[in-house]
C-alpha cells in the first residue's frame, strides 16, 4: 500500500528566508526573489532521487566515472497562478528539465479545485514529475494535479510547497492511501492550521497576491 512520504526541510537559511517572506512589510519584487531562492534549496531536496545514468568522462588528467541526469529528462509542473513563481527556482537547478503547466482554480467557497488550463506531455509513464505549488492548504488542488499526472501515466511524483498545513497533509495522505505509486511532499515548514477561509495559519497570506497583486 503506498504511503505519501513528507519532508519538512529544516535549514536555518531557509528557516531566514521563509521568515523575511511571511513578513506582511515585504514587497512584491522581494517576496518573488525569496521565493525562487527558497525554491532552489527545497528542490536540492526534492531531487535526491532524481534518475542519473553512468557515464565515462576524461578529464585533462585521466578518464574517470561519473553520473548524468538520465533520459527522458524530469517533468517540472508549475501549478498557475501561484507556482509560477517557483519556476525560475526550479529550473535554475535542473535546467534541462521539460515544463508542463496545469492551470487550476479553487473556488472560494466550496474550496474545490478544477482545471482550467493545461499544457503537458500526452505520455508520462516513466517521467518524474515535480508539482510546484507554494500552499498545500486543503490539498484539494494537489490532489486534483496528482490524479491528473496520474491520468497521463506518471507514477513517480514529487510535490514542492513553501507551506504546507496539517489538515492538507492529511487530505493527500487520505487520497492516496491505496496508490502503490510513490508520493513525496517536499515542504519549508508545517503550519499550525487552516482559518475558517481556507488559509494557512501563520502562513504567509495569498501566495499568488503576493507574488503578483491583487488582480
Ligand atoms: N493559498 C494561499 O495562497 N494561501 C493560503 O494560506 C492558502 C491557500
Amino acid at each position: 500500500m503506498g504511503k505519501v512520504k513528507i519532508h519538512v526541510v529544516d535549514h536555518p537559511l531557509l528557516t531566514h528566508k521563509l521568515t523575511v517572506l511571511r513578513d506582511e512589510r515585504t514587497d512584491s519584487p522581494t517576496f518573488r526573489r525569496l521565493t525562487e531562492e527558497i525554491v532552489t534549496l527545497l528542490a536540492y531536496e526534492a531531487t535526491r532521487d532524481v534518475h542519473v545514468v553512468p557515464v565515462t568522462v576524461k578529464t585533462p588528467v585521466a578518464m574517470t566515472e561519473g553520473k548524468v541526469l538520465a533520459k527522458p529528462r524530469p517533468v517540472v509542473v508549475p501549478i498557475l497562478r501561484a507556482g509560477l513563481g517557483m519556476l525560475e527556482g526550479m529550473t535554475r537547478l535542473i535546467p534541462t528539465a521539460e515544463v508542463g503547466f496545469l492551470g487550476m482554480v479553487r473556488d472560494e467557497v466550496t474550496l474545490q479545485a478544477s482545471t482550467y488550463a493545461n499544457r503537458l506531455p500526452e505520455d508520462l509513464t516513466g517521467r518524474q514529475c515535480y508539482i510546484l505549488d507554494p500552499m498545500l492548504a486543503t490539498g484539494g488542488t494537489l490532489i486534483a494535479a496528482i490524479n491528473y499526472l496520474f491520468e497521463k501515466g506518471a507514477r513517480d511524483i514529487t510535490a514542492i510547497t513553501i507551506l504546507a498545513a496539517p489538515e492538507g497533509i492529511a487530505a493527500v495522505e487520505k487520497a492516496f492511501a491505496h496508490t502503490e505509486a510513490p508520493i513525496t511532499i517536499v515542504t519549508g515548514a508545517l503550519d499550525e492550521k487552516l482559518n475558517e477561509h481556507g488559509y494557512i495559519v501563520p502562513g504567509l497570506g495569498d501566495a499568488g497576491d503576493r507574488l503578483y497583486g491583487v488582480v
